[in-house]
């Protein structure tokens, strides 16, 4: 196990990632007991690279024949909508997905490798989302403060950036999630979508045409992909009431879900040499996988 400092709680390694020891069952009875549909939809990320938005987003469009981006829109009065598979796992190994509209949206951190294998050999599709792992960084550090600020207060940020570049955050090590899914969307685009946080910010409109292509789902008018940007935007989602008092499996109700919302942010917390050891880390890791040019800028 790891040390618990501003990791929260201890984590255990299974199958070559860190996950905290309330997780591990959860994986192992959603690797034994989910069995995807072909319609299935599966958004797989590292924490902190833009589930949340992307579980808005994604909901907003495949839902946009059933639930128009006008007055009331499910996402403005409940949450989640977007099941934790391997979380909701955890409760219990009989869990049902039967109440989700079809096609179904599921979430999951798991690593590709670690994914149950009627996701890797159905049809359904994978989304994944990446973030620069220096913004991934901080948005956990800060998170870890505000679920936990007793154990984390004392807790240096040199120690948290040695922790993450060994490997140590939940579905870590950061780099070898990402290569995964990465390599699964070079060799496969049909059925995995290789997206970033930072493409999404820069051109959200767009990013959702190609998620809705990839998907299968029409798109025509214009007028409805920025309806659907604005609904999931930071400002429109932080807003809302059930965001603000979101309930974690331990109860503690927190908006820790919605910071700042931005690219690049990690200067205001990380020091030049801090940063430059997260970044020598991406730089072997991901050195010749092409994927350098999509995280430095
Ligand atoms: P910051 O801490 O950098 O602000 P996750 O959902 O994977 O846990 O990621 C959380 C990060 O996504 C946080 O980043 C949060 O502020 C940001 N985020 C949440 N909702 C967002 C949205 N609608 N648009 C952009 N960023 C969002």
């Amino acid at each position: 196990p790891s040390e618990k400092g501003w990791l929260v709680s201890q984590m255990y390694q299974y199958e070559g990632s860190w996950h905290t020891k309330a997780m591990l069952q959860g994986i192992v009875n959603c690797q034994k007991h989910f069995e995807a549909k072909d319609s299935d939809i599966i958004l797989a990320t590292i924490p902190k690279s833009g589930t949340t938005w992307l579980k808005a987003l994604l909901f907003a469009l495949i839902h946009q024949n059933k639930f128009p981006v006008s007055g009331n829109h499910p996402l403005l009065a409940t949450n989640p909508h977007v099941p934790y598979l391997e979380g909701d796992y955890c409760v219990s190994p009989d869990v049902s997905f039967s109440k989700l509209p079809s096609p179904r949206l599921m979430q999951t951190h798991l690593t590709h490798h670690s994914l149950p294998v009627s996701i890797k050999s159905s049809s359904c599709k994978i989304v994944y989302c990446c973030r620069n792992p220096k913004d991934v960084f901080v948005s956990l550090w800060h998170f870890g403060k505000k679920l936990a600020p007793q154990e984390t207060a004392d807790y240096p940020i040199e120690k948290a950036v040695e922790a993450f570049c060994q490997g140590k955050f939940i579905g870590g090590p950061f780099w070898d999630h990402v290569l995964e899914y990465w390599y699964e969307s070079r060799k496969n685009p049909n059925k995995v979508l290789f997206v970033t946080y930072e493409e999404l910010k820069k051109q959200t409109g767009d990013m959702v045409k190609r998620m809705a292509e990839f998907l299968g789902c029409g798109f025509t008018a214009e007028e409805e992909v920025s309806e659907i940007v604005k609904l999931c935007s930071f400002e429109s989602l932080s807003s809302l009431e059930v965001n603000r008092q979101w309930k974690l499996p331990n109860g503690i109700e927190t908006n820790a879900f919605f910071r700042k919302g931005e690219t690049g942010g990690w200067r205001d917390t990380l020091s030049e040499s801090l940063a430059d050891v997260i970044d020598r880390t991406t730089e072997e890791k991901f050195g010749g996988s092409g994927l350098n040019y999509l995280l430095f800028f």
